[in-house]
């Protein structure tokens, strides 16, 4: 029987042309695999009739916007989660669930091989072979870009050779990732760091110096998930979408980073994902009220981590999984209302409500009703230093001899 392989396939130049190509370095025939993460454009069917156009012999399609927003995008909300404090992981958390659909596939169709467009410069690669390891350990990995040499100069006089239904004149000078938590651009100008991003760069917000009038937006919060916007219930993907929009109008969300690769490179980015930063903002001023403090910075360190594992790749790994099981935990009482502004590129919180609330009124005021006891301070000041003070009269003796 031919060998078969599952191309994680786009429905741009260089994976259409990937097909072809893989067929004929390989001899095996290819499944086109699209999943739709909400990045938007062109319809899942539109995408099919291309990959087999281009000499696909099946193409699986799926959408898989709900998945990704309640799966992924929503771990990734509760654990507040910003690699290097900036960035919401938009292109790190579409890998798994592409890497979930390509080994379904894979088994579908009775393939041997997983295939996929990434360099062997950047995250995704690392991404898809290690989630692909670890779902389907029996299945082979290639990357035609990188181990088969498909260049875009090749890509293009193979598309035009074999008159593939492809655009090859249309030239974007930008490399792009964008799903339904963001958007992530890169190369070309941006490559030096010093260069502004230039206006065309973004797609999801509109620019932040010329706002329209101030947007207030209540958020409403079961459990660490939105569940309603001003009132209105939402399903994940739609509170994400929602966001996305109304935020987006503001600006809200526009991250320019020089980020840490895993394979040890620093990279220029530029990040939009207004409705992600809109809701991680929310999020985190609901836990501010919810959270007990110990477990709220334990959580902080957990969350930076988590960040971390998912970056690298680390998706379906063990401690990222244990990690989960926590940041679940902490999410408990994270329920109720946020209220926030949302004007010039910012989403400013300015109230907040929740049944499971820990913030004691009669503890911190400094009006009349205040129940706690002061007194009480004096005594546990001086047992709170007592070790320092210790420690300090030690270095003052030794150091005076
Ligand atoms: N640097 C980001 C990451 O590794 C995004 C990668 C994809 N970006 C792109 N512009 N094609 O998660």
């Amino acid at each position: 029987m031919t060998e078969r392989i599952v191309l994680a396939y786009s429905g741009g130049l260089d994976t259409s042309v990937a097909i072809g190509w893989i067929g004929e370095a390989t001899g095996a025939e290819v499944i086109a695999v699209a999943v739709d993460v909400g990045q938007g454009g062109e319809s899942l069917e539109d995408i099919r009739q291309r990959a087999l156009a281009c000499g696909a012999v099946e193409a699986y399609v799926a959408d898989a916007r709900d998945e990704f927003a309640n799966e992924y995008a929503m771990p990734t909300l509760k654990a507040n989660a910003l690699y290097q404090g900036h960035y919401p992981l938009v292109s790190a958390i579409s890998r798994p669930v592409i890497v979930k659909h390509l080994v379904k596939a894979a088994r579908e169709f009775g393939a041997t091989t997983v295939a996929h467009g990434c360099t062997g410069k950047g995250n995704d690669q690392v991404r898809f072979e290690v989630g692909i390891q670890t779902l389907g350990p029996d299945l082979k990995c290639i990357a035609p870009v990188r181990d088969l040499a498909l260049t875009r100069d090749k890509a293009i006089a193979f598309a035009e050779a074999k008159g593939l239904p492809i655009e090859t004149t249309k030239k974007n000078p930008y490399s792009i990732d964008q799903n339904v938590w963001g958007r992530a651009v890169e190369t070309g100008y941006l490559e030096d760091i010093w260069n502004a991003p230039t206006k065309d760069i973004y797609d999801y917000t509109a620019t932040p110096e010329f706002p329209p009038a101030p947007d207030e937006v209540v958020i409403s919060f079961h459990q660490g998930v939105p569940v309603a916007i001003d009132g209105v219930k939402v399903s994940p993907l739609q509170a994400i979408q929602e966001l996305n929009r109304r935020a987006g109008a503001q600006g809200v969300g526009r991250i320019d980073v020089v980020e840490d690769r895993l394979v040890g490179i620093k990279s220029r980015e530029i990040y939009e994902a207004p409705g992600a930063m809109a809701l991680i903002t929310a999020h985190k001023h609901l836990e501010d009220i919810t959270i007990e403090r110990e477990q709220a910075r334990f959580k902080a360190t957990v969350s930076q981590r988590w960040a971390e594992l998912v970056y690298d790749g680390q998706w379906f790994s063990p401690l990222k999984r244990s990690l989960d099981a926590f940041i679940e935990d902490t999410q408990k009482y994270v329920s109720g209302d946020i209220r926030m502004t949302m004007h010039g590129g910012q989403a400013i919180v300015n109230g907040r409500r929740s049944e499971t609330s820990l913030y004691d009124f009669d503890l911190a005021t400094y009006d009349t009703g205040d129940t706690f006891d002061q007194s009480q301070a004096k005594g546990f000041i001086e047992l709170w230093g007592m070790s320092s003070k210790v420690a300090s009269s030690r270095d003052q003796r030794v150091l005076g001899q």
